[in-house]
């Protein structure tokens, strides 16, 4: 038996990218950018099995490129570059790689959040370009206490209640919402209070943003949910950046609506050197990078390979992301 292709549009971690070459027959884009979608298209014309990143964008033209695609397996919790939808009717299958991310993803939550409150990046920067003339002042760099503060967590799923789980070290009294009344073990567990969207933002003094992108919540937070925040509050998104409307962030931010943002995702990416957001000072920036930690990023990519495997071995991979495609097409073994 021939061994299926698989196209991986990056050269991942070497734990999942070992075992993909020794599994299957695959080609991998070697350049540190992204492939053009006209090759990803053109190189799916013959696989089996896709390995896309969230930045590649799959979707009914790609997937009408490919005649024998049967499974993608992404490197990613999050799934919106995806259009699991089409994939469905195609009987596709479509996994993604959660909880592993889970706790580097809420420590690097964290880290914006510190970062953000207490003016790290500011402070590097008024060390390294020489503003530091005056050994100590009260006043130098002051920022606002994290512990014993209010925390609104919106989205309370895997990764908010991680960083729910951390606000209980620094004695912070907890908020959270989410859309599902099931969701409740930050009560259960941590002791934090559910509220409605409008009265976590009132209440908080550094809201957190960790739900999945979808059209539900596509701009949750926009000019007139910023307007109902404290105007000492800090923002942190982690989550995906057009969960936030940018421009209304940066005029809220700009016009002292709010005291801060820490942000890891954008609504465009690479974020472009002409955001805006980018010129503010109370603006703590990163890449999209919350879930980059050497360990997490080699098991992120085995969760990958562990995927395609069992697919091809019949078994449901572990990581299913659209259960209905069972009713369209059954697994290889049935
Ligand atoms: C990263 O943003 C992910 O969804 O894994």
């Amino acid at each position: 038996m021939p061994k299926p292709k698989v196209y991986v549009t990056r050269e991942l971690p070497e734990r999942g990218l070992n075992m993909i070459k020794k599994y299957f027959d695959a080609e991998v884009w070697p350049e540190y950018a992204p492939p053009p979608k006209k090759v990803i298209i053109d190189k799916v014309k013959n696989v089996d099995a896709l390995v896309p990143l969230l930045s590649d964008k799959i979707d009914a033209e790609v997937f009408n490129a490919a005649p024998k695609l049967k499974i993608v397996s992404q490197l990613a919790v999050g799934f919106d570059n995806i259009d699991v939808a089409e994939a469905t009717k195609r009987g596709i299958y479509v996994t993604n790689t959660p909880e592993v991310l889970t706790d580097t993803t809420a420590d690097f939550a964290w880290a914006l959040l510190m970062a953000v409150a207490r003016r790290v990046a500011e402070a590097d920067r008024y060390v390294r370009s020489g503003q530091w003339k005056v050994a100590w002042h009260p006043a130098m760099l002051s920022g606002r206490d994290v512990h014993g503060a209010t925390i609104g967590v919106v989205g309370a799923g895997r990764i908010g209640y991680a960083v729910a789980k951390r606000a209980k070290g620094f004695d912070m009294n907890i908020l959270f919402y989410d859309v599902d009344p099931a969701r409740t073990e930050i009560e259960k567990n941590l002791g934090g209070r559910k509220v409605d969207l409008d009265t976590l933002l009132r209440e908080s003094d550094f809201v957190t943003l960790h739900p999945p992108l979808m059209k539900e919540t596509h701009h949750l937070i926009n000019a007139e949910k910023l307007k109902l925040m404290k105007k000492t509050a800090y923002l942190i998104n982690n989550s995906r950046g057009p969960v936030v409307d940018e421009k209304a962030l940066y005029e809220a931010l700009k016009k002292g609506q709010i005291a801060g943002a820490g942000l890891d995702v954008f609504e465009q990416e690479p974020a472009s050197l002409d955001n805006p957001l980018l010129k503010l000072d109370n603006v703590v920036v990163a890449p999209h990078i919350s879930s980059a930690s050497l360990e997490t990023r080699s098991k992120m990519s085995e969760m990958v390979a562990d995927n395609l495997v069992a697919f091809f071995q019949g078994k449901k991979p572990p990581n299913l992301v659209n259960t209905d495609v069972l009713k369209v097409k059954p697994l290889l073994s049935e």
